[in-house]
């Protein structure tokens, strides 16, 4: 008997779907160096060009410092320090929510979340295209796990009426692969009439969405009733690490008492809380980021157009060119990265068969003569694709 992990890896590779790290010897950024090859890249989180910021930097290092390096223990022993406590308190302000809990990463939050709330006898309901981290906290609380049809108040309805016990609803705010922004008041509404909770995962809109980076819940200008869960994540437009979960105070309390993910792990570097209360600042302050990141977007979006790409319903900094088949998404981006140009294929199990694709991403720190740039390299890409037979 053996595991015959040969086998399954070979099976990978013929199916276009192993994946590869590419190794990133340079800072975060659009110029980056990858595999020893200098690149102008368009495929990082960092929507509002902070991982890199020298203000966020000299803030870690003061924090450093300051406070040393380590958390040293779980928040519950004596790892919950002074810049812990600031982050989650500014973190609250700007979500408008009584309290705000912090986690080591997005994925802890999300388990945390969902296993602390709900269990045997209750229900979550989530949406087809929910992040992995979301899926898989349904499926580990024990709780009756269904999914919605994508974005279709009218399919969550259908399955509320059939809920039991306490009920999550539970959203990505903008979904991570397609980029479109969850229709929430519709949601939300839905979730109150049932007495069901609603629960968003905004990792992707703090920053670019809401007119202080608020994100989707400012958008909409919903209340913390609408949206009693609200998570966010620190690693992408607070280009910084971590994650919290913002909501009332008896909620706070509850994750404190029940979250396992929040319980047994040591806390982050207060360093890096005192670097992220820094890009926190500037995230609410320097209304420019969103502005250039917009104009990016639309010229992004007028280009592709005129190029006939496949380009999603998405508004927002998250731009997939969508392709189908695999082989052919990678091959695409083989040859953007022939050209100087990083465009990550996103595939199964990612998403859905079927449905690979480029996963375009802009930034504050994107220019728009590079953004004209990866538009010529797509041009010219799409025409050499044209020659190249499907499964190629
Ligand atoms: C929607 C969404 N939620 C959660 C996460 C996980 O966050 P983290 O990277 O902090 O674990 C990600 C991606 O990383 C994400 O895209």
């Amino acid at each position: 008997m053996s595991f015959n992990l040969a086998a399954r890896l070979a099976a990978r590779r013929a199916e276009h779907l192993y994946r590869q790290r590419p190794l990133l010897q340079s800072p975060q950024g659009p110029k980056v160096v990858v595999d020893g090859q200098p690149l102008l890249a368009f495929c990082n989180n960092d929507y509002l060009g902070l991982a890199n910021h020298p203000q966020v930097i000299e803030a870690w290092r003061a924090g450093a410092a300051r406070w040393g390096v380590g958390g040293g223990a779980s928040h519950l022993v004596i790892g919950h320090s002074s810049p812990h406590h600031a982050l989650e308190e500014a973190l609250a302000d700007l979500t408008g929510r009584p309290r705000a809990l912090l986690f080591t990463t997005g994925y802890m939050a999300n388990l945390g979340a969902v296993t602390a709330l709900v269990g045997q006898g209750d229900t979550v309901l989530e949406d087809r295209l929910n992040h992995a981290s979301l899926l898989d906290a349904g499926l580990l609380s024990g709780a009756r796990f269904q999914r919605y049809l994508h974005n279709d108040p009218v399919s969550l309805a259908k399955r509320l009426e059939n809920a039991t016990g306490n009920t999550l609803v539970v959203t990505d705010g903008v979904f991570s692969m397609d980029g479109d922004i969850a229709d929430l008041p519709a949601l939300a509404l839905e979730a109150r009439a049932k007495g069901a909770w609603l629960m968003v995962d905004d990792a992707h809109g703090f920053g670019p969405l809401g007119a202080n980076g608020g994100g989707i819940v400012e958008h909409f200008g919903l209340s913390l009733e609408d949206v009693p869960v609200l998570v966010g994540t620190l690693g992408k437009a607070f280009g910084t690490a971590g994650a919290f979960v913002a909501g009332s105070d008896d909620l706070i309390e509850s994750l404190i008492q029940f979250a396992r993910p929040y319980i047994y792990t040591t806390s982050q570097p207060p360093a890096l809380a005192c670097a992220t209360l820094k890009s926190l600042e500037l995230l609410r302050t320097e209304h420019w980021r969103r502005e250039h990141l917009q104009a990016l977007i639309r010229q992004f979006r007028h280009g592709a157009e005129q190029i006939g790409l496949a380009l999603m319903d998405s508004a927002t900094p998250i731009q997939p060119i969508m392709i189908g088949d695999a082989g052919r998404a990678v091959l695409f981006s083989q040859m953007l990265r022939a050209r100087g140009l990083m465009v990550t294929a996103i595939r199964p199990p990612t998403v859905p068969a079927g449905s690979a694709r480029l996963r375009v991403t802009l930034t504050a720190a994107h220019s728009e003569a590079q953004v004209q740039l990866l538009l010529e390299g797509l041009a010219d890409c799409v025409q050499q694709l044209r020659a190249v037979p499907n499964h190629a």
